[in-house]
């Protein structure tokens, strides 16, 4: 496709918004009140961008937007099927709405995303959630325009799943949930296959932006008041490889740390297999790179590693933390793991526990394993039978919380700056993050939410700080 063609789709996506302006205007003024959108988020934080993509396209067509999927004309589930639970989780919710609907039957329901994807889910969504106005996938977000003038204007169902990705919606509207911060894509898709892992086969092969079209993206959104900046991709080591000019995850760091204005970078996720000493060096030498590594090691076994498909083992992931430690010595590190991958023995999984302790992670995210249709995993034998895995799991978790809160004190008296984030639920305080990703409550008030203040970390509660701002 040329530059010109690729536009020409683009623009076309923009008439279509004038189009659902004028039906959303028409069906507001039959009912004497303004239309009104929820877009419900499932999964990472790709799928949570996709959504800020979404609402920023409803918006501009003139919807107001609710919290409250009940209240809505118009529904989105914006799906994940990463794991089991996430799909059953879809599938009780649209039970709900259904319920819902009934009462109001004008409601449109619409799913995208991971779920959409899988021929089974749209097969089983046909035949038992027949209600379900609008399907597409995650390969044309960018089309959503065009599928709701659709799903609004024809009296049927809107179906429309494609097999891979050639445009992208980064020149439609957005809207970001906070206006201090955003994530940022600088890949899409995935080409690791990890063994255990759907997301290859629902996000399709790994492309890379152009270094020039991210850093503008950057640019735009630090003069529109973003104090930091979270680099989005399934596996940003290996950014840059698809480009035909040669680039390296590294040096787009470099480019984005010289954006004037910009406070705090961080990125999402790194592949220990792909993590190179040019990125530690980067990290090293700039401080708006926060202090943070979030790098998923999946299992501490060798032999459950291999099975994974996952390209590096124990000694080389304890080798790549102590190269960061040595270069960046305060760096927090969080994780994902899973337990009960087939085949994971006691032993298998002990070596993870061990792990843990000698990495002593800030945090991790525990995973039960999930069999995926389609993976090779799910194909593998000796499955490990729910109770054991079950009694691992406790025995994880337990693990995760005694090393992480020995972890999360390391700062306690320390003054430390903290970009305020929302407020709290308790009335007079408010909540931020470190750069190294920890938490902090403080005393405060709205007016402090987008800012970067230094804050006394008088006392550490297990996984999170209370603090007194430092008057100055
Ligand atoms: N691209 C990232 C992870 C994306 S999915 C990476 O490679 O690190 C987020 C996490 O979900 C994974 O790190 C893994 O721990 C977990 N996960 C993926 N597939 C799973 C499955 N089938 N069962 C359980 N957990 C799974
Ligand atoms: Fe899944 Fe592995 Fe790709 Fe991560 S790197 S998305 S775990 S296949
Ligand atoms: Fe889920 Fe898709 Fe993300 S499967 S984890 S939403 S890429």
């Amino acid at each position: 496709m040329t530059d010109q063609e690729y536009n020409a789709k683009i623009e076309e996506q923009w008439r279509y918004i004038e189009e659902l302006k004028l039906l959303v205007s028409e069906r507001s003024t039959l009912l004497g009140r303004p239309l009104v959108s929820s877009v419900v988020t499932f999964g990472c934080q790709m799928n949570a961008r996709d959504s800020e993509k979404l609402r920023g396209i409803l918006d501009a067509a003139g919807f107001r937007d609710t919290e409250n999927e009940d209240e809505a004309d118009l529904v989105i589930y914006n799906t994940c099927t990463v794991r089991d639970n996430a799909d059953q989780h879809v599938y009780g919710r649209l039970g709900h709405l259904n319920a819902v609907r009934k009462k109001r039957p004008s409601m449109i329901i619409g799913l995208c995303g991971c779920m959409m994807q899988e021929d089974h889910v749209v097969a089983k969504i046909k035949k038992s959630y027949p209600f379900v106005n609008l399907m597409f996938g995650t390969h044309n977000l960018y089309a959503f325009p065009e599928l709701l003038v659709r799903t609004l204007s024809e009296d049927k169902r809107v179906i429309d799943i494609r097999q891979e990705t050639k445009i992208f919606p980064e020149s439609l509207p957005v809207r970001r949930k906070h206006f201090f911060k955003s994530g940022v894509n600088i890949m899409y898709g995935c080409n690791n296959f990890c063994s255990y892992c759907i997301v290859p086969y629902v996000r399709g092969r790994e492309i890379s932006r152009a270094p020039e079209e991210i850093l503008d993206e950057v640019r735009r959104l630090v003069a529109d008041g973003c104090v930091e900046i979270m680099l989005l991709g399934q596996n940003v080591n290996s950014y840059g490889k698809t480009l035909p000019e040669k680039t390296s995850f590294a040096e787009l760091l470099r480019e984005v740390c010289k954006i004037e204005g910009l406070q705090r970078l961080r990125f999402m996720t790194s592949h220990p297999k792909d993590l190179s000493d040019e990125l530690i060096e980067v990290m090293a030498e700039n401080p708006i790179i926060c202090p943070h590594m979030h790098l998923p090691v999946q299992s501490g076994s060798d032999e459950i590693l291999k099975k994974m498909n996952r390209h590096y083992d124990r000694a080389k992931y304890l080798d790549t933390v102590r190269k960061l430690r040595e270069a960046i010595p305060d760096i927090s590190f969080t994780t994902d793991i899973i337990v009960g991958f087939p085949g994971e023995t006691e032993e298998d999984f002990e070596d993870t526990l061990s792990l843990i302790r000698e990495v002593g992670f800030d945090s991790a995210f525990t995973f039960i394993y999930s069999k995926r249709k389609g993976t090779p995993a799910a194909e593998m034998e000796n499955q490990v039978p729910e109770e054991v895995v079950k009694r691992r799991f406790k025995r994880l978790l337990d693990e995760v919380k005694v090393t992480a809160e020995e972890r999360c004190a390391r700062f306690t008296g320390r003054i430390m700056d903290v970009l305020i984030e929302e407020e709290n639920r308790e009335p007079g305080l408010v909540t931020g993050r470190i750069g190294h990703n920890i938490v902090v409550h403080l005393p405060g008030d709205a007016s402090m939410i987008g800012k970067i203040i230094p804050v006394h970390l008088k006392e550490c509660k297990g996984f999170y700080y209370f603090g007194e701002p430092v008057r100055e």
